[in-house]
């Protein structure tokens, strides 16, 4: 048991029960926390699950789709629900110094978190390779930012060294305590849909998330909170698909940069999900995660980042060849929120505002009207 007290703004006191107060109060009960831990939050989880019959439409499907919008989570990735866990547990440990490496999202929310916890944050990212929205956070957020000349597993494997000086905690998901944080959205899509789905599809990088979704299914179902178990439908993008090919990628490339990982942290326990779920893992092209970006976006109003259109790349194709029976109950992963990588966003729109000279007319006639 630790003597740091509770953080009091973290903990919020107000009666008014429609308070969210984040996954570590909504959950606690399915998570390695006590009444001793001191919780950083900021009001994680609790995403809208919106269902996309326009895209459904689009891809000429037959199914129930609903889509976890995880973007809009604080620091706009479903990264926060496994922080809020992580933090609080290194909190409670009396750890000074969080640490992790990232494509970006996780960086965001170690920073966040840490800034909340007052704790010192370094994040450690491959060089160049960092969408604009996601570098901002962890700057703006005062993280120690250091950019390796090498991709994200350089920085892992860097990271998890740190970590075995026993002078840092890290924060990447190889911290199980981050996993069983992001279990907690498998439990809000059964709270919401008053069921499991039929399929959960998701993208997969270092293939923490598949993990965490699975056992947090198997959990609910396993204390009767859902009366289904889902197949687990991950996909990775074509330039870094390592469990897709069965090998190690030295060089993984992809316009997803939040997926653009060679070799998975989860690897295992991915392809356990995989197989006891009966599910699926393939690979789309880039080609097919821009289009599904961009389809998303036009279709349903949902700005989502690269990396979360690679599952509806992967529905776009599971249609095509027939994968999904008509009437199925079907999940996918917005993961990250369009804004982190606005460059990416205006090049796959494909045009660029009209500029015109400041007249009623002159805007009319582009409206043609
Ligand atoms: N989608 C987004 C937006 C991500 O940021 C990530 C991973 C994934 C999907 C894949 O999840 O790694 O659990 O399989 N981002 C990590 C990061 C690697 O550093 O932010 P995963």
């Amino acid at each position: 048991m630790s003597s740091i007290p509770a953080i009091p703004h973290s903990a919020p006191r107000a009666s008014n029960s429609a308070l969210w107060r984040g996954v570590i109060d909504r959950y606690a009960r399915y998570l390695p926390v006590s009444d001793a831990t001191p919780i950083v939050t900021l009001h994680e989880g609790n995403t809208p699950l919106i269902r996309a019959d326009n895209f459904v439409e689009a891809c000429g499907g037959q199914f129930e789709l609903w889509l976890k919008y995880e973007g809009v989570n604080p620091t706009c990735s479903f990264k926060d629900r496994g922080m809020t866990v992580a933090v609080s547990k290194a909190r409670e440990r009396g750890a000074s110094i969080v640490i992790c490496a990232s494509t970006g999202n996780t960086s965001a929310s170690a920073a966040a978190y840490a800034a909340r916890a007052k704790m010192k944050c370094v994040v450690v990212l491959p060089h160049g390779k960092i969408a604009l929205g996601k570098l901002a956070q962890a700057l703006m957020y005062g993280a120690t930012t250091i950019a390796v000349e090498g991709n994200f597993d350089d920085a892992l494997r860097i990271v998890r060294e740190l970590g075995n000086t026993g002078q840092v905690e890290v924060v990447n998901s190889v911290n199980p305590v981050r996993i069983e944080g992001q279990k907690t959205a498998a439990f809000e899509i059964c709270d919401q849909l008053g069921r499991a789905p039929d399929f959960h599809f998701l993208p997969v990088g270092n293939a923490g998330n598949i993990t965490a979704y699975w056992k947090g299914y198997k959990e609910y179902y396993s204390v009767q909170k859902a009366d289904r178990l889902p197949r687990m439908f991950g996909f990775q993008a074509a330039g870094a698909a390592p469990i897709v090919d069965g090998r190690l990628i030295e060089k993984p490339e992809t316009v997803a940069s939040a997926i653009r990982i060679g070799n998975p942290a989860s690897w295992q326990a991915a392809t356990a999900a995989l197989k006891e779920s009966k599910g699926h893992i393939d690979k789309v092209t880039d080609e097919e995660i821009l289009a599904a970006h961009k389809l998303i976006a036009q279709t349903e109003g949902i700005f989502a980042e690269p990396a979360s259109a690679a599952p509806l790349a992967g529905i776009l194709r599971c249609t095509k060849a027939r994968m999904i029976p008509a009437g199925s109950v079907v999940t996918a992963i917005m993961t990250g929120h369009g804004l982190k990588d606005p460059e990416t966003a205006i090049k796959t729109a494909g045009f660029e505002p009209t500029i015109v000279a400041p007249k009623k007319e002159t805007v009319m006639k582009v409206i043609g009207l």
